[in-house]
């Protein structure tokens, strides 16, 4: 769609996480011209679930050798060594700027910031705020930085594609808004740097701990635009999501590692700790080896659920460490003070995405990308948990430093249009490609599973061709449609990588390929679309 309106700027940031806050902060701080753009409000996005922490080297004792260590275990065998060095060696300095920045961290009688336990973990190291709410402590610290500093935003705007020049060159991107007054409608913002921070895209499946706004809009607009994604087969599932049925669609309460850190227990419905001896560990494996432990109990019983039994933590705990989890089960009519927490795993993180350099750069000129819609190299196969919103601010601040030394300023690059994305899907096939991706894609996967994941796929894509511009039914320019069609799009990538993969490492478990294979696959999957984007 032609843009009907268009402003200009040095940088143009899109997402409103810690990623994209932090990066947009920098950037003006830096004297760039910055503009923040949001598909919904600037604090809807998946920062403000984040409830464990904000993992870094802070104890006293730790080190980011330790911090390293973790995360190439938890990574199996794919995380880029030099990507995490970075990360862990820039990532406690990042958290303190995050503390100055206004952020409020839960600390001891002595001031000295108090630090629990998660998954994969061997160190206490994980940050908190507010017990279990600490995504929620950090957005509101950068949304408030970022109106006090009158960084320019533009919420309510979906991302639709990336302009570049003539040279290939990133010259902003296209948007489509709704009831933001005179920036209404399609338009466009011109800028020669584009730091793409749009989150996850847990969405893709049916149940997820990701909020409604996380539909792989950054990836789909990547690979739209020829940029390489890597890594997508890489999902992570979070052990410990409350179990609400067998049917619960969209965003599902999420059950905090931290809970597991303190000292819950996993057990059956015969109350048996069963990840006792399956890892050292034992609940506090890393995540995929938990999320399997569960997944093959549930198996073995027919069950459809476990439990995470906290109840000795008793009232108080419960009340002063994890008031937000505490509220979700009881909303939902579970007391974990007197009952153990019915649990399975859900979508919860995408550890691949579009494929950047150690300062976020994109393959495309002047794309930047950071936070979960990045693959860095630190998540490898499988994410550390609390890695993320330590990348999110290690990865902008670099992205942020690399655009101001860039020179890249406003006027430089002459747009050429934005591509047309043909065809656009009718909201209704959501639903649809979200159950074809839990049924065929979803925790346990195989070749079979698979094949059928995609050709049901396929089947979306053709109705959806019959029916576009040229057909007879063209779904409403929205964002719903877009949404949809984002979806698809990450979807079939998804499943193609899935099928590629013929092992089971990290968080991608293939049941008839049951061992991980380092001869044939310590390697990545990188897509790039060609000209036709299919
Ligand atoms: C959690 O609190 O369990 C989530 C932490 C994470 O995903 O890193």
């Amino acid at each position: 769609p032609a843009p009907g309106w268009s402003i200009d700027a040095d940088v143009v940031v899109v997402g409103s996480g810690v990623a994209g806050l932090t990066a947009a902060l920098r950037c003006t701080a830096a004297g760039l011209r910055t503009v923040v753009v949001t598909k919904a409000r600037l604090d809807d996005g998946s920062t403000r679930w984040a409830q464990g922490g904000i993992a870094a080297a802070l104890g006293e004792g730790d080190t980011p050798e330790q911090h390293l260590d973790d995360t190439l275990v938890a990574g199996a065998g794919l995380c880029d060594e030099e990507a995490v060095r970075l990360l862990v060696t820039e990532g406690p300095d990042a958290v303190r700027r995050l503390i100055a920045t206004g952020a409020r961290f839960d600390t001891d009688d002595t001031g000295t910031i108090e630090l629990t336990r998660e998954g994969g973990h061997h160190r206490r190291r994980i940050a908190h705020a507010g017990g279990d709410a600490t995504g929620a402590e950090i957005s509101r610290a950068l949304v408030d930085a970022v109106r006090d500093r009158a960084v320019r935003t533009i919420e309510n705007a979906l991302v639709l594609d990336l302009l570049t020049d003539a040279a290939g060159r990133t010259a902003g991107v296209t948007l489509h808004v709704m009831g933001e007054g005179q920036h209404d409608g399609v338009g466009a913002v011109h800028a020669p740097a584009v730091v793409l921070a749009t989150g996850g895209m847990g969405q893709v499946f049916s149940a997820t701990t990701n909020p409604a706004v996380s539909t792989g809009d950054g990836v789909a607009l990547a690979l739209r635009a020829g940029a390489e994604v890597s890594d997508l087969e890489f999902v992570q599932f979070h052990p410990t999501v409350l179990f609400l049925g067998p049917d619960a669609e969209g965003q599902q309460p999420l059950v905090s590692e931290a809970v597991r850190g303190e000292g819950a227990h996993l057990v059956d419905a015969d109350g048996v700790r069963f990840m006792v001896g399956q890892h050292e560990l034992a609940e506090l494996a890393p995540r995929d080896i938990v999320a399997k432990g569960i997944m093959r109990r549930m198996r073995e019983q027919g069950a459809r659920h476990m439990y995470l039994d906290a109840r000795h933590f008793g009232a108080a705990m419960w009340e002063s460490r994890f008031p937000t989890i505490l509220a979700a089960c009881r909303a939902h009519g579970i007391d974990p003070v007197t009952r153990p927490i019915p649990v399975a795993p859900a979508a919860h993180y995408a550890s691949g995405g579009v494929r950047t350099d150690l300062y976020g750069r994109t393959t495309v000129p002047g794309l930047y990308a950071c936070g979960e819609v990045a693959c860095t190299g630190v998540h490898g196969a499988n994410r550390l948990a609390s890695n993320s919103l330590l990348e999110g601010l290690v990865f902008a601040e670099r992205i942020a430093d690399d655009i101001a030394a860039s020179g890249a300023r406003a006027g430089d690059p002459v747009p050429h249009p934005a591509p047309s994305v043909l065809p656009l899907l009718d909201p209704d096939a959501r639903g649809r490609v979200q159950h074809v991706m839990t049924t065929g894609a979803g925790v346990l996967r195989s070749a079979a599973s698979l094949a059928e994941a995609a050709d049901a796929l396929d089947a979306v894509y053709a109705e959806a061709l019959h029916d576009g511009p040229g057909g007879n039914k063209a779904a409403e320019p929205g964002v719903e449609s877009w949404e949809t069609t984002n979806l698809l799009c990450v979807a079939r990538v998804l499943v193609a990588a899935a099928r590629r993969r013929e092992e089971t490492r990290g968080c991608h478990w293939r049941e008839d390929r049951p061992d991980r294979d380092d001869t044939a696959w310590r390697r990545h999957l990188v897509v790039r679309l060609g000209p036709d984007r299919s």
